[in-house]
């Protein structure tokens, strides 16, 4: 009898270890030189004010890009596509909203008996996907899940809004995260919102609404920077610093700071206030532009491309996207630092120039780049 009362507690943690890691970079660039072409702007000025140099743009879907991300992850971990529990895609510029982007990935992959889903919170969309697919690892009910960022903003751009058009480029990464009795993975988060700043950030007429039946509205990004700056500034600083003080650690212990990539003063401002020499911070904003979703997973991959994540590094990430969302994550880096394999998933470069890929956008917004197209004359910029 007293042997049938005798509870027995054996309470064994789960820990979402990241494993892979993979990214995919658009081959046709736009430099700021380009941009100037079609923009009243400069390479000093953009510079000076962003830190950015070029973007990439994109002749393949959200869909493709992600998958040829969530390959190389795949084949980085030594993981089957089948073997996959959850696949989350984080983006806000899905080519399909039902049935849901993710499933698109997932029968691209051949990830038979995976769950997917889209989750959209803009440039954090990525950090938010790590946190939702860490837990339900850590919950038991997902063993192996691919959690990929991936944008194409290059669609969304408003030629006729030199103040943003210049921010944004497209692209993917993705990483697997598997269950795991070793200490590593995200650590620990803080995720929030800020109120009332939707309307500083955001894309009008990007949904269903009854005005689609009787007005065509285009595409257009609303902008107001300064006020965005100072937000993800607050934000993502006010979400470091609870992240810190809840998980216990010392912004010094940071091996490795890899933050959302909107402005490199936005990332000096925050390495300032943790008192973090740059050299700990990872930027990629000067070749990739603001990639939204796909920021922090792209700068992890270029880190560890790098050999500046060594096993066991504590890194710390933020972000900050529309709505405003924000958010700060600790991740505990584990053993693996380099790549088991790599993918032979393959898609052919685009026959054209960057102008000749954008030519229907420019068209759509009454930017005049004839000249600039391959059929036209020796004007044209090489890419
Ligand atoms: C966009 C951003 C780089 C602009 O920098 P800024 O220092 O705030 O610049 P301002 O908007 O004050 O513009 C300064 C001047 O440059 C001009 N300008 C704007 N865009 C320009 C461009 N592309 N080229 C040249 N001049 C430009 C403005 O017209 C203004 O001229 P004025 O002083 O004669 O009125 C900056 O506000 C920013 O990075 N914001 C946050 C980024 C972000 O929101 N990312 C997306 C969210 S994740």
């Amino acid at each position: 009898m007293e042997n049938a009362l005798r509870i027995n507690w054996r309470v064994e943690l789960i820990y979402s270890k990241i494993t892979g890691w993979g990214k995919y970079v658009p081959p046709l660039v736009m430099t700021n030189y380009h941009m100037a072409e079609v923009i009243d702007t400069s390479d000093e000025w953009i510079r000076s004010r962003s830190g950015i140099g070029q973007r990439h743009y994109s002749h393949i879907s959200i869909s493709d890009m992600a998958w040829m991300a969530a390959e190389q992850a795949l084949a980085c971990a030594g993981v089957k596509s089948a073997d996959i529990d959850l696949i989350v895609l984080g983006s806000t510029t899905v080519e399909e909203i039902c049935p849901n982007t993710a499933s698109l990935i997932k029968n691209k992959l051949g990830a038979h008996r995976a769950a997917a889903f889209d989750l959209n919170s803009a440039c954090t969309s990525w950090l938010y996907s790590l946190s939702v697919a860490s837990d339900m690892i850590k919950a038991g009910s997902v063993k192996k899940a691919l959690v990929i960022g991936a944008e194409r903003l290059s669609l969304a751009m408003d030629w006729t809004k030199r103040e943003s058009c210049f921010l944004f480029g497209d692209g993917a990464g993705a990483v697997v995260i598997e269950a795991s009795d070793k200490q590593a993975g995200l650590q620990g988060y803080h995720m929030g919102c800020v109120p009332d700043s939707r309307e500083c950030l955001r894309i009008p007429d990007w949904g269903l609404s009854p005005t689609h039946f009787t007005e065509t509205t285009p595409i257009s990004l609303d902008f107001e920077g300064q006020e965005i700056f100072k937000s993800a500034v607050k934000g993502m600083g006010e979400a470091i610093e609870k992240v810190l003080d809840q998980e216990g650690i010392a912004a010094d212990d940071i091996d490795l700071f890899v933050p959302h990539q909107a402005n490199i003063r936005i990332i000096q401002t925050l390495a300032k206030r943790l008192n973090f020499s740059m050299e700990k911070v990872v930027v990629c904003i000067e070749k990739y532009a603001n990639t939204s979703a796909a920021a922090i997973p792209l700068a992890l991959c270029d880190a560890l491309e790098a050999g500046r994540v060594k096993p066991g590094s504590l890194i710390l990430t933020a972000s900050f996207g529309a709505g405003l969302t924000y958010g700060a994550g600790i991740i505990r880096w584990g053993d693996s630092v380099t790549s088991k394999g790599h993918s032979s998933a393959f898609i052919p470069p685009f026959e054209g120039t960057v102008f000749d890929l954008m030519a229907d956008s420019f068209a759509h917004y009454g930017i005049e780049v004839s000249h600039l197209l391959s059929d036209g004359s020796e004007e044209q910029l090489e890419n």
